[in-house]
């Protein structure tokens, strides 16, 4: 007989995004065309100039362990490029490269929580979140936003679920799965409480470069020196530059933080490899253009996306100004039967979506609201036109 695995595996549950992937590919290998708006990651391939680098790297032999925190080349790069679109000032000791973003949080959370701490995630949340701060023993205190507030998190909200346990709160901006881009001034209502509570700001940016409509993006360490100490800023590589397989996300913090980081990140995975660690540097400090051809091509997409969502009757969403996602609100369809069977949440919708038209979205649910489901627009535009026709044709089959 063999002994249990541990007890921290039945508080978390398998990330939705992850497993509308699975069922769509499992779809896939029986040779079934399935129209994929469930992933979220670029369908582009990573830019060439970034792939030669690596190489080049490989070439060079620049395939030893590197610092703990990243190679000083890269930290370099990351300070700069925050100096430069932030007029921000990390020093090289506040800034820690990790194997992707998730690795980033889950390296934040473990340093700066302790078991029973309260970390606020306003809903919808990213999937991984809760899973992540409960996996670290800290305990997710879900507020949720409005829609008619652009589901953006209110001064007087925050409050309201402040304890003496509350640590921190982790804030997307933009946001997935609502592409929403918090205004400077909504920032600083947040911000003011925060500083008020002496509660850390996580702010995941990892979709920072992804705006639409001259949207400007402020980074919330920019606010003031004040703010800047307690916020934790999240960045990487993956979608900026079509690099998720690389795995590098990263940190900027105050440097206390950054040291415990560096101590938990040393014992567990030392760093990420150092091909992408090379690759990472071109990405930063090469010509930009080569992640704004491909925000040129998700303008087009989302353009597109909307126009066709505003045509179908039931259904409602609020405009998304960043990353590649849009949350649509489908709860007036609830009720309604599809071939006999009633549909009466997000899970229910997107698996009869899934199994009679082959389209793929993720249910709101993963993303704590149970009226929507995610879009996500990084694919291809025959895949959104004939994917979205067949979305409206399933809608107009509901009785
Ligand atoms: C909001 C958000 N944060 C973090 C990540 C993870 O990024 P990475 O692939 O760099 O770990 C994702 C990926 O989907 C994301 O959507």
């Amino acid at each position: 007989m063999r002994k249990e695995l541990s007890s921290d595996l039945k508080k978390i549950s398998p990330s939705m995004t992850l497993a509308v992937t699975a069922k769509a590919n499992e779809l896939k290998a029986k040779g079934i065309k399935v129209y994929g708006f469930g992933a979220g990651e670029p369908d582009f391939d990573t830019p060439k100039v970034i792939r030669d680098a690596a190489v080049e790297a490989m070439e060079k032999g620049y395939t030893r362990y590197t610092l703990v925190s990243g190679l000083v080349e890269l930290r370099k790069a990351i300070t700069e490029k925050y100096k430069k679109d932030f007029n921000l000032d990390y020093a090289l000791d506040e800034v820690l490269v990790s194997s992707g973003a998730k690795h980033s949080l889950s390296t934040v959370l473990k340093t700066i929580l302790s078991v029973g701490d309260e970390v606020i995630l306003p809903v919808p949340y990213w999937v991984s979140y809760s899973e992540m701060v409960k996996l670290t023993g800290g305990k997710p205190v879900f507020l949720k936003t409005k829609k008619e507030n652009d589901f953006v998190v209110t001064k007087e909200q925050l409050e309201s679920v402040i304890t003496d346990k509350t640590k921190a709160i982790i804030i997307n901006n933009p946001s997935n799965p609502t592409g929403v881009v918090y205004t400077k001034e909504q920032l600083e209502a947040v911000a003011d409480v925060c500083v008020k509570h002496g509660i850390y700001i996580i702010s995941d940016e990892i979709y920072e470069m992804l705006l639409y409509d001259d949207t400007k993006f402020t980074c919330i360490a920019s606010l003031s020196e004040e703010v800047k100490d307690i916020s934790i800023i999240i960045n990487g590589c993956s979608k900026a530059y079509a690099m998720t397989g690389w795995r590098i996300g990263y940190t900027l913090a105050n440097k206390d933080i950054i040291k415990g980081m560096n101590t938990i990140q040393g014992q567990m995975v030392s760093h990420p490899s150092s091909i992408s660690q090379y690759a990472a540097i071109t990405a930063l400090t090469t010509d930009q253009s080569i992640t704004y051809d491909m925000v040129k091509e998700y303008k087009k997409r989302r353009e597109y996306s909307l126009k066709k969502l505003d045509t179908i009757s039931d259904i409602s969403y609020i405009k998304p100004q960043g990353a590649f996602y849009v949350f649509i609100d489908v709860s007036k369809l609830y009720g309604k039967v599809y071939e006999g069977k009633k549909i009466t949440s997000s899970v229910e919708f997107c698996s009869a979506l899934l199994e009679s038209k082959h389209v793929a979205m993720v249910p709101g649910i993963g993303f704590g609201d149970d009226d929507f489901i995610r879009m996500s627009y990084a694919t291809d535009m025959d895949t959104i036109k004939e994917g979205l026709d067949l979305f409206e044709e399933f809608i107009s089959e509901l009785k």
